[in-house]
């Protein structure tokens, strides 16, 4: 019997089904095992496999796929947060269980006994890791689908490395509902993983361009994973011209090999393979288009526009020698429907930070907050949406220490506010408010605010990156005592919390 099934016998017998989310304690995982491929090599043999061969992997295998999806190393996630969050709950579903993968203490929380790997497409995976938002963590569908798109890629890097497919999806994942979520959870993608029906024999066959070409690092994937870090502040104001082709090549570039039907994949996935992202780079010089299928630059438009960058995202962004920014041409996709190109451009994005790890450099992912200014400073069509900024150089080590500023504007403590109102001064320190309120506060932070998250009752209710910073007290909310709390972050993680009780009278 294969090793998944015998890591799970060996472990204590599933509880009863909970009914509220997780109640039996955890098992721990195995160790991740290491990841010998260097991380160029794991991009280029990154591939959707959609037929596996039926049987299990491995208990390692599991933890090492689990670990690099959500795990930890040196106290952070194997993935970078996106405005200060996370929001992504990731199950996973084996022929014993379906499990939540609680990544800061590297072990499985059973969620239901019995085998639901018929949930979502191709059955014949041996697990499903299943990717879901948790509405409650984080309130922004674009952030946890970037989050989710950063994860979705060590997926694929950790199968390829392991020897193992998988492929993104996101049809039928409505189906995890049926093991009965707990509110606020929304299914977004499910990787079915496994060995692969058929080992793909690739052809090497380099798409020559004007850029380097991109040679391998000595960078093993698992090192990669775990030395990301990001980057505040950056010494110099140039990279090589090596090292700024493999960081746009990272984002969206092509493989060195062609596939048995002789395709060339991508670095990232893409829904249906619309890919209807343009990768632009800013420097010092100039603003440029990265063009993947020739593996080179536009001519771009020559100035330093890095200040209208970080003027139009975070002071910090402006100094860095390189800026990758991914954005989506909205002519080529239903606009209404952003979250699979935030996935892609999270994707993306974290390539970039793998690539700059695997170069000794460091990067961020910002958010793009500004979307006309930098369509502005792009240069950029109608209908050309910047999803993510990503600057990257070599760090300069900075202490940010210092915590944002953060204040309630409305409601304020000892005050009766009528339909949004103030009405009256009240004795002690309780707001009560009667009819709908917009809670409004200040936040304001030296090297920038990553945002600003709202919070009732514990429950995550707004989340923004920009002024105003401002959310409508849930209406559904029963009358009484509720706590409001309001956390502005800023980039060197360090956060400033107000919290305020108010009665909901009305
Ligand atoms: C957000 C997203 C959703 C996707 N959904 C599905 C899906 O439901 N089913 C599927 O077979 N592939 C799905 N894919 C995979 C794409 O079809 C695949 O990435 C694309 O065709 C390129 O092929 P490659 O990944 O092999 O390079 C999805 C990819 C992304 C990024």
């Amino acid at each position: 019997m294969a090793a998944v099934l015998l890591f799970l016998a060996l472990s204590p017998a599933l509880p009863g089904e909970t009914t509220a989310g997780i109640a039996a304690p955890g098992r721990d995982l195995p160790p991740p095992l290491n990841l010998t491929l260097p991380v160029e090599e794991a991009l280029c043999r990154r591939m959707s496999v959609r037929e596996f061969t039926g049987e299990d992997i491995g208990g390692a295998e599991l933890a090492t796929l689990c670990w690099a999806a959500y795990g930890t190393a040196h106290g952070r996630r194997t993935v970078a947060q996106v405005a200060a969050s996370y929001g992504v709950v990731m199950y996973v579903l084996t022929a014993e269980g379906a499990f939540v993968y609680d990544g800061l203490n590297h072990s499985l929380l059973p969620f239901r006994r019995g085998d639901h790997r018929w949930v979502g497409q191709y059955d014949t995976a041996a697990v499903k890791l299943a990717l879901v938002w948790d509405r409650h963590a984080c309130s922004d569908e674009n952030v946890a689908s970037t989050v989710i798109g950063e994860m979705g890629q060590n997926v694929y890097l950790a199968a390829v490395a392991l020897g193992l497919g998988t492929v993104t999806t996101a049809s039928q994942v409505g189906q995890l509902r049926l093991l009965g979520l707990p509110p606020g959870q929304v299914p977004k993608i499910i990787m079915p993983v496994g060995p692969p029906a058929q080992p793909c024999p690739f052809t090497h066959q380099v798409l020559e361009g004007p850029l380097p070409p991109v040679e391998n690092s000595t960078m093993p994937l698992s090192d990669a994973l775990e030395q990301r870090r990001e980057g505040l502040a950056w010494q110099g104001t140039t990279l090589t011209g090596e090292e700024q082709a493999r960081l746009v090549w990272a984002a969206y570039g092509y493989s060195r090999y062609l596939d048995e039907q002789g395709k060339r994949h991508r670095t990232v996935p893409s829904s249906h393979g619309t890919y209807p992202l343009r990768i632009f780079a800013v420097n010092a010089s100039g603003v440029y288009e990265y063009l993947p299928a020739r593996h080179a630059l536009d001519e771009g438009r020559p100035g330093d526009h890095r200040p209208a960058v970080g003027g139009a995202t975070r002071r910090f962004v402006a100094e860095a020698p390189l800026i990758v920014i991914p954005v989506l041409n909205t002519s080529r996709v239903d606009p209404r429907v952003p979250w699979p190109w935030y996935y892609e451009g999270g994707a993306a994005a974290h390539n970039v930070l793998l690539e700059a790890t695997a170069l000794n450099l460091s990067a961020a992912v910002v958010s793009a907050v500004n979307h006309s200014a930098l369509q502005q400073v792009l240069g950029l069509p109608q209908g050309h949406l910047p999803l993510l900024v990503v600057p990257a150089g070599r760090e300069r080590p900075v202490t940010d220490d210092m915590p944002p500023a953060v204040a309630l504007l409305q409601p304020e403590e000892g005050v009766l506010l009528v339909m949004g109102r103030p009405v009256m001064p009240l004795p002690g320190d309780l707001a009560v408010v009667i009819g709908p309120l917009a809670a409004q506060a200040t936040a304001s932070d030296d090297y920038g605010l990553q945002a600003v998250k709202w919070q009732v009752d514990g429950r995550m209710v707004g989340l923004q990156q920009q002024t105003p910073y401002r959310v409508r007290l849930p209406a559904s909310l029963p009358l009484g005592v509720h706590v409001l709390t309001v956390r502005a972050v800023d980039y060197g993680d360090n956060a400033a919390v107000v919290r305020l009780r108010y009665v909901k009278a009305g």
